[in-house]
């Protein structure tokens, strides 16, 4: 009989020994709140296909920033659900429109003490739900979508967005954002490029909370679920037009981008665990059949490990909770 000279299971053992020896932890600074807030609204409204996830009121918004805030999270990442549409998604560069007027709300309650993202996208407040302006024969136009995001971009900025996050997944927008952020004297706004943004059906929780008008699919701008190589070619041309942190959208599912993203950046990298990935763990974890607890800890725990050094979640303020509480 020979007995084993090395033995990881010392190192298993308690759940001190565990805790001592744990390679990634999760820390509320690194976690980020996705928040939708609805024109009109004068409660919070829920969203069926994302328990526990509600459309905010302005005041409601208000109230889960603090907590956001009190719970030490990275910052809330701001989408707007408007009342009306139209072809070119004017209500995204009206300052009275309602993604602008909660952000500023955010940041006259909370000023530097919280950091206030913005969705740069217009599939929100288009009549079609397409993230760009379409040209005459029904594709998104991608120059001129890219003037849109423009104005958008400075809308964000002078309602007082910190960072601006780009979503649409058009050829030049992080440097056409930038180019016109820096002319009208926005340098200090950030851009957190969705660089490998995949065409995931992922999303769909997030087009009933947004309310979305969108018919087809979006992929002929969102990457093909195929491509690896492909996310490498978004992440190097975010990062050389001026990207200050990168993304890849969704997250479960992509972790080997994750990885290779993390392994060649040079600036902070995200990743967003989105609605399909909650709802399918919220929806198992109901009918009993996971411990729900675990897996919300698990998957997040996993995309931090792949190389995420910031995570968008839905549990963003659960899991800050349960770190506060000493429970994780
Ligand atoms: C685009 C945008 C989407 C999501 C975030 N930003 C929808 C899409 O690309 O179709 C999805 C997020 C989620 O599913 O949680 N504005």
């Amino acid at each position: 009989m020979t007995f084993p000279i090395e033995r990881p299971r010392r190192l298993r053992q308690s759940p001190a020994m565990r805790r001592l020896v744990a390679e990634t932890r999760l820390h509320p600074a690194g976690l980020v709140l996705p928040v939708f807030v609805r024109e009109g609204l004068d409660q919070p409204h829920p969203i069926s296909s994302l328990p526990g996830v509600v459309q905010h009121s302005r005041a409601s918004l208000i109230d889960a920033a603090r907590e956001a805030y009190l719970l030490g999270l990275g910052g809330v990442m701001v989408f707007g659900v408007p009342n009306s549409r139209d072809a070119v998604g004017s209500g995204a560069s009206d300052p009275d429109g309602i993604l602008n007027v909660a952000i500023a709300d955010l940041k006259g309650a909370f000023g530097d003490d919280l950091i206030v993202m913005a969705d740069l996208c217009l599939d929100e407040f288009t009549d079609h739900g397409h993230c760009g302006v379409l040209a005459a024969n029904g594709a998104v136009d991608n120059d001129a979508t890219l003037d849109r995001y423009a104005e958008m971009a400075i809308s964000l900025a002078h309602a007082g967005a910190d960072i601006v996050g780009t979503s649409g997944m058009m050829d030049g927008q992080v440097g056409h954002v930038r180019t016109a952020l820096d002319d009208v004297g926005c340098t200090d706004v950030a851009i957190l490029a969705y660089a490998a943004k995949y065409a995931s059906a992922l999303y769909g929780p997030f087009r009933e909370a947004v309310d979305s008008q969108l018919r087809g699919d979006r992929r002929a701008y969102q990457q093909d679920v195929a491509n690896r190589r492909e996310a490498s070619r978004e992440v190097r041309l975010d990062i050389e037009e001026g990207a200050d942190m990168v993304m890849v959208k969704p997250a479960g599912a992509y972790l080997d981008i994750l990885r290779e993203v993390a392994d060649v950046s040079d600036v902070p990298v995200a990743a967003y665990q989105v609605s399909g990935e909650y709802a399918m763990i919220e929806a198992a974890a109901e009918r009993g059949w996971i411990d729900r607890d675990r897996a919300i800890t698990e998957s997040v725990t996993g995309i931090h490990r792949a190389g995420a050094d910031i995570v968008l979640t839905y549990w963003a303020a659960e899991i800050a909770r349960w770190i506060s509480e000493g429970s994780l």
